[in-house]
């Protein structure tokens, strides 16, 4: 039991499956309060028994559900202390060349990726400057660094998402806002699935296992100025 997230207040985009469920589930059970975002009504219903989880149904890459997604979640919790911008597209399933990508399945997994968290990330801001304190979690990808054929849209989105996360660090940490960009490592997700049908099971981490320690990570207050975290940096204990 990790005592340093009772009653932090919590959003995570994604919160119904893979990691984003597993962080929702490891901080339930830490007693956190915790709102999580997706699309998939059925989904969110599962979390029903949680009593510190929150479900709200939403779009991220709907522009207007953004304004009703943050007013909710602020509504529910009363401020935000983390933001998880969790939820993603891979883009069509196969991954394709980018000579064989669609422009508006590009657009789609920025919009996803990219634009939606930036839309969301915007408009919680306000609440965790009025606290002088606040931090995001932008979930990176190693994709975002190397140049792996057939990824390349949600690579794309995935590097524009680091520097974002770089950018507003330099712009706002000076007023208590901390900006992670952090690359969970391959996990056994149904997102992992999409993309690479059959990757050997033993050789990926368990959604719940690096949600445990990802928030022991984040709960001992990396103090550099260190943005962007690969797997191996963050998660010393599995690096091999
Ligand atoms: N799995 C890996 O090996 C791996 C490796 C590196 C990085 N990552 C990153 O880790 C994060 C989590 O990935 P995962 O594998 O856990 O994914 P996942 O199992 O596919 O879960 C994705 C979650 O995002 C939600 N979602 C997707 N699009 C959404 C939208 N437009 N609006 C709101 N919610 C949306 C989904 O619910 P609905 O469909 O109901 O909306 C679901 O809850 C992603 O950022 C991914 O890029 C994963």
């Amino acid at each position: 039991m990790n005592t340093y997230w009772k009653n932090k207040r919590v959003v995570i985009t994604g919160g119904t499956s893979g990691l984003g469920k597993a962080l929702a589930l490891t901080l339930d059970s830490y007693e956190a309060r915790v709102v999580i975002i997706a699309r998939n009504r059925d989904r969110l219903k599962e979390t029903v028994n949680h009593t510190n989880i929150h479900p709200i149904e939403g779009d991220i890459a709907n522009k207007y559900d953004i304004h009703r997604l943050s007013g909710e979640a602020i509504g529910i919790l009363g401020g935000i202390d983390f933001l998880f911008n969790n939820a993603s597209y891979l883009g069509e399933s196969p991954l394709r060349l980018l000579m064989d990508t669609e422009c508006e399945d590009l657009e789609q997994v920025l919009t996803t990726n990219l634009v939606g968290p930036f839309r969301l990330t915007k408009a919680l801001l306000p609440s965790m400057l009025m606290q002088h304190q606040g931090t995001v979690i932008n979930i990176s990808s190693d994709a975002a660094v190397s140049a792996y054929p057939q990824w390349g849209s949600y690579s794309v989105s995935k590097a524009a998402f680091d520097h974002l996360s770089r950018i507003w660090h330099e712009e706002l940490n000076a007023q208590g806002i901390r900006f992670l960009a952090i690359d969970p490592g391959d996990m056994h997700t149904p997102m992992h699935l999409a993309a690479i049908p059959d990757a050997d099971i033993d050789d990926l981490y368990q959604p719940d296992d690096v949600a445990r320690r990802l928030l022991d990570f984040l709960s001992v207050e990396p103090a550099s100025d260190q943005v962007r975290y690969s797997s191996r940096e963050w998660n010393l204990e599995r690096a091999i």
